[in-house]
Formats: structure tokens, sequence, C-alpha cells
């Protein structure tokens, strides 16, 4: 596998995923296509950025001239698609970007490796397609499609598509679905880096409900080997699920930073549930471990401490985030192309 193209690199898991096969694979090329939403930042791949077998390209995989003109120019092994619109609570505000780039931008992609004929296409999805779990059992790759969010809805989609253009046209496509991922470069609207930065400077943390929802963990690296296997050993036309078999209340996080972070208990403020919040969620990654011999490795204890760690060490990092300041440098990066 010569030269992968990678979108939505920028991103959290993305960037992660870019700087693994860098550092794993000598000869690999990696083409990084990436929009730069609020929530793509070129500092996350700051220490990969000059390496010559790396190539950053700004567009919208949504764009069909764009991304049609991309692929036919280059001779991709594979495309792996992380780009999303990806925080459940902004599609409950507004589902339309979710529409665009989830599910518009995969048909696009699809269409374009389609015609030129990449031999590998990965999709890079999600437990939330298999809806919410009552106090037992797991997903599985069999359990029925239920999603229950905007953002779910539309990453189920795109899966669909994936699906279908495996069975219609025999396209050499597969899934990868995983749990919440946490770690270093997550955007600080999602729950685990938003609780540590409030922390740090003394604010609320706003716990949805009761706090009783419980998720199952995974480390970002974790993640990104699962789908690298899934990548260069997983069967066309197949699902693979990937999990940390780290299940906690949304209570129990937030307990465990207050007492790594030294802050009191009294940060904690009980919010207004999330419109259909998902109760639990719960993977059976059996598949993915016996199948292309993954596993998790990071336990959830000792990767929590080490991420604390990087967001205490990247204050920096999360203030231009929450300052709007990583904006204006892409402003000055790109002048009056800014989305
Ligand atoms: P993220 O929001 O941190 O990053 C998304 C990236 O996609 C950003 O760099 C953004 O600029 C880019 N992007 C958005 N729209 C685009 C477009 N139209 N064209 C090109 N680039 C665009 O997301 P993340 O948490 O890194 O998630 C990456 C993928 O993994 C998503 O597909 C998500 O559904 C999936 N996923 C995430 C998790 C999780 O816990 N975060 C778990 C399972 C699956
Ligand atoms: O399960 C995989 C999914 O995990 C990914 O597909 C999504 O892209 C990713 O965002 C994540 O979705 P969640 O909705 O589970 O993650 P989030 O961090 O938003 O919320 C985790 C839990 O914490 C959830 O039960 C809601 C709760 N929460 C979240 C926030 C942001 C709070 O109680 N307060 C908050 O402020």
């Amino acid at each position: 596998m010569k030269r992968i193209l990678i979108t939505g690199g920028c991103g959290f898991i993305g960037s992660t995923f870019v700087r693994l096969q860098l550092n794993a694979y000598p000869d690999q090329e990696v083409v990084n296509l990436d929009k730069l939403t609020y929530a793509g930042n070129l500092e996350n791949l700051a220490d990969i950025a000059s390496d010559p077998r790396y190539r950053f390209v700004r567009g919208c995989i949504a764009d069909d001239a764009f991304v049609d003109d991309l692929i036919a120019g280059d001779r991709f092994d594979a495309v792996i698609n992380f780009a999303a619109e990806s925080h459940v609570d902004r599609s409950l505000q507004d589902s339309g970007p979710f529409i665009q780039t989830n599910v518009v931008g995969t048909q696009v992609l699809l269409d374009a490796c389609r015609k030129h004929q990449v031999p590998r296409f990965v999709q890079v999805s999600t437990d939330e397609v298999y809806g919410s779990l009552g106090p037992t059992g797991f997903f599985t790759e069999e359990t029925p499609l239920a999603p229950n969010s905007p953002y779910s809805a539309s990453k189920t989609a795109s899966d669909l598509l994936v699906r279908a253009y495996s069975h219609s046209f025999g396209f050499p496509g597969l899934i990868t679905r995983c749990s919440n991922n946490y770690g270093p470069f997550q955007f600080p609207e999602k729950l685990i880096p938003l609780f540590i930065s409030n922390a740090l400077q003394d604010q609320a943390l706003p716990v949805y409900g009761q706090g009783t929802n419980v998720r199952d963990w995974i480390h970002v690296e974790d993640h990104c080997r699962g789908i690298d296997a899934a990548l260069r050993r997983g069967r066309l036309g197949e699902v693979y699920n990937f999990g940390g078999r780290e299940e906690k209340t949304n209570l129990e996080i937030t307990h465990l930073l207050l007492s790594l972070l030294n802050k009191p208990a009294s940060l904690i403020r009980y919010v207004a549930d999330r419109p259909g919040h998902d109760l639990r969620y719960a993977i059976d990654c059996t598949k993915a471990e016996t199948e292309l011999g993954w596993k998790p490795k990071i336990p959830f204890s000792t990767g929590l401490r080490d991420t604390i760690d990087w967001y205490i060490k990247r204050a920096d990092w999360v203030h231009r985030i929450k300052s709007g300041a990583y904006l204006k440098y892409y402003a000055d990066q790109y002048g009056g192309r800014l989305a």
C-alpha cells in the first residue's frame, strides 16, 4: 500500500491515524483531504507537516468536481473516510451540515473511488448506528441499525451507502464501527476534554440528566490500530466493531477526572438532559480480535492520566481553540479561502 488518501485528517482521530501511518510504515505516502471546519486544526499535525511523504489538501468531500479531480490525478491504493460532522449536540441544533458532509460527502467519495477504481475504501463509522442498549447486552456487527440522533442517522445513511455500493457494484468497501474515543487532540466540546479543560479553569462541569448514561471508552491510538488492521487485513464487504471494554457512567468519569485533577465535586452542575439521549453503548469486538488479531491495549486508568497530562501540557492548544485564535491562523494561512 504505497499511497493512501485520508479524509478528515486534521481532526482528532484522523490526525492520530495520519501520524500512526507515517510512523509505522517507512514507505507510506499520505494525502490528507480536509475542509478545516471548526473541528479541523492544522496544529494537530504540525509535527509531521514537513514530512516529504505527507501532503495536505484543503477541500470538501461533498464537492464532487474537486474530489473527482483529486482522485483521478493520483493513484491511491486506498481511501479512508474520517471526514464528518461528529458532535451529537451540534446535530440536534442543526442537522444540515451532517447530511451534507456525512451523507452527500460519502456518496461523492464512493462515486469517485468507483469511477477511478480505487482498490479499497474504509468507512470510519460509529457504534451509535446501533442505537441504545439497556443495562445488559452488547452491540455486535449483527445488531440491527437503529440510530437515534441526527448525527447517528447521518452516519447510518453513509454506512448503508457503502453497503449498497458493495452489494450492487462489487465495490471494495468495508466499515469500522467504534465506541467513544478519548486522548490527545480531542476537540474540547466532547465530554472528557471539555470537563478536563473546564475543571482546570475552575469552571462548572455540565452533566446531562443524572449522569447515569454509560459509554464504552477506548483510547484513540487503539482505535487507529484497529482501523489500520481493517485497512490491511479486513475482508471487503465486512463490518468490524472496535471498543475498549471500559464501560463507565458519565458520573464515574466526572468524579474520576475531578479526583485526578484535585478539584472539588462542587464544580458539578446537573443540567437538562440531551434530547433522545442514548442510555448505554457497549461493544462486542470479538470479530476484530479473532479475524484481525487486534485488541485494545491501553487501560482506561493509564490512558486517562496520560490524556490529562497532555491537556495540562498543551493548555496553549486548548486556549487557542477556546479563544478562536486557531481560526485566525487559518485566515492568515488561507486568506479569502477560509470557509
Ligand atoms: P472531528 O470532529 O474531530 O474531526 C472531523 C474532521 O473532518 C475535521 O478535521 C474536519 O475539518 C473534517 N471535515 C468535516 N467536514 C468535512 C468535509 N465536508 N470535507 C472534508 N473534511 C471535513 O471528528 P473525530 O472525532 O476525529 O471523528 C472522526 C471520524 O470517526 C468521524 O467519521 C466520526 O463519526 C468517527 N467516530 C468518532 C468517534 C469518537 O469518539 N470521536 C467514535 C467512533 C467513530
Ligand atoms: O460512541 C461513539 C461516538 O462517541 C462518536 O460517534 C461521536 O462522534 C462522539 O462525539 C461520541 O458521541 P457521544 O455523544 O457519546 O460523546 P460526547 O462526548 O458528546 O458525550 C459523552 C457522554 O457525556 C454522553 O452520554 C453525553 C454526556 N455529556 C456530554 C457533554 C458534551 C454530558 O453529560 N455533558 C456534556 O457537556
